[in-house]
């Protein structure tokens, strides 16, 4: 946690495009968040984010799946990152792996993820998809902090969507996308602020 007014050290890990990336950029750059973005980690070399990033001046580290014997190995490795750069919270932007105790444990309750369903409907893989598929009126998306199940972790904010009949799974993600944008900033921010406290796996805002 944060209190002080220095600006919270983040680390943003990604594997995609980055559109989640862009926005803390565009807010830290602004002044709406105070906070510092010390590295933006990819599994993905060919990852857009990184041209994000760096077009920022923001360091950038490729720490490719390879070369690890399994998830762990490839976690405590990226702990080591991580600590090097001072982080304090780890932000998951489309981050395409499943974390390790070895790193939840390094980070308890200091990393976040946003996925696009409203959890704990339609975890993991192509959540837009499921959803269209199972047929629900509405889905969302959901930010958590992270443990070591698929999409488990302490729900922090969620927001709702509309699923139309004629949706497919772009228009849907498009659609998911534009609350995602909104809602982890104001994750994030709360943290910043001090005002998440978790009790198992309830999440409470203080006001
Ligand atoms: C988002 O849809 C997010 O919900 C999921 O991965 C996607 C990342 O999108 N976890 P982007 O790379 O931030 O554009």
């Amino acid at each position: 946690m944060n209190t002080s007014k220095n600006p919270c050290v983040l680390a943003v890990l990604v594997s995609g495009n980055g559109s989640n990336l862009q926005v803390f950029i565009d807010k830290i750059e602004s002044g709406e968040l105070n906070a510092h973005i010390a590295c933006v980690i990819s599994n993905n070399p060919d990852a857009f984010a990184l041209s994000r990033a760096t077009r920022h001046n923001i360091p950038v580290v490729v720490h490719e799946n390879r070369g690890f014997k399994g998830r762990r190995e490839y976690d405590a490795a990226l702990v080591k990152i991580l600590n090097d750069y001072g982080v304090e919270l780890v932000v998951l932007a489309g981050f395409m792996r499943i974390l390790s105790d070895v790193m939840v444990s390094a980070f308890p309750n200091a990393i976040m993820n946003i996925h696009p369903a409203l959890l704990p409907s339609f975890p993991g893989l192509h959540a837009q998809q499921q959803a269209l598929e199972y047929g629900v009126k509405f889905s969302g998306c959901t930010a958590h902090f992270v443990d070591c199940g698929t999409d488990t972790g302490p729900i922090i904010l969620q927001a709702v969507v509309p699923v139309e009949p004629c949706d497919t799974e772009e228009i849907l993600s498009a659609r998911i996308q534009v609350e995602e944008h909104r809602l982890f900033p104001e994750a994030v921010r709360l943290y910043i602020d001090g005002r998440i406290v978790v009790e198992g796996r309830l999440v409470r805002i203080q006001s």
